[in-house]
């Protein structure tokens, strides 16, 4: 069966960086079997989490109060198997409705934070990231690895790796030869990864 692979895409530029990032690594993964499902988190209404706890009371359910777009990212999420979070780093960290999406799920998928502890509903579900970034990523992206590694630790979720691109400037051409030998390599080991 092919595997479904969700990319959650943080970039509000639609030919930037990390979309170009993504072509050759979403072209490999297809190559090699994968169904992937790009979502362009600024086209959507995607507001934050307002911490009520609604989410909470029915360990069964996504259970968000805000009616807006994160329900149907909630069912993509839950019948993906490997989940892509793409994003230009911005201030150390992903986009606005990247955390945005990050702490509805963190509570909506986390059953945690009620009475008593429930289950992680994405239990075991596989997460990679695809960055691009102003800084050598070693300086630019490596807070964010390692506040989704935590993340991912915290949510019983298994955390696949980065791949990170870095941006040399507004005058300088991003997308070369090397970076899409790296997207394509990584595209084959997250496979590799996921194997059944
Ligand atoms: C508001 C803003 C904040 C940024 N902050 C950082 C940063 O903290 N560290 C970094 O390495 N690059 C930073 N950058 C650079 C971007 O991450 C980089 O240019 C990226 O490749 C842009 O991707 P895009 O073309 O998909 O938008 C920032 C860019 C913007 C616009």
């Amino acid at each position: 069966m092919e595997r479904q692979v969700c990319i959650l895409m943080g970039s509000p530029r639609k030919t930037g960086n990390t979309a170009a990032l993504l072509r050759p690594f979403t072209a490999e993964l297809e190559k090699l079997g994968c169904r992937c499902e790009t979502v362009w988190l600024y086209d959507l209404d995607l507001r934050p989490c307002r911490a009520c706890r609604t989410c909470q009371r029915d360990w069964n359910i996504f259970g968000c109060a805000i009616r807006d777009d994160m329900e149907d990212i909630f069912r993509q999420v839950l019948a993906c198997e490997v989940l892509v979070l793409a994003t230009p780093i911005y201030s150390w960290y992903c986009t606005p409705p990247m955390k945005a999406v990050l702490d509805r799920l963190v509570y909506g998928m986390n059953k945690y934070y009620g009475e008593k502890k429930g289950p992680a509903l994405w239990a075991g579900k596989a997460v990679a990231l695809v960055t691009t970034c102003g800084y050598p990523p070693e300086k630019g992206a490596d807070l964010w690895e390692s506040g989704v590694k935590r993340y991912c630790k915290h949510s019983q979720l298994r955390y696949l790796g980065m791949l990170a691109g870095h941006d040399h400037g507004y005058n300088s051409v991003f997308m070369e030869d090397e970076k899409a030998y790296r997207a394509r390599e990584f595209a084959r080991s997250l496979i590799l990864n996921t194997e059944k």
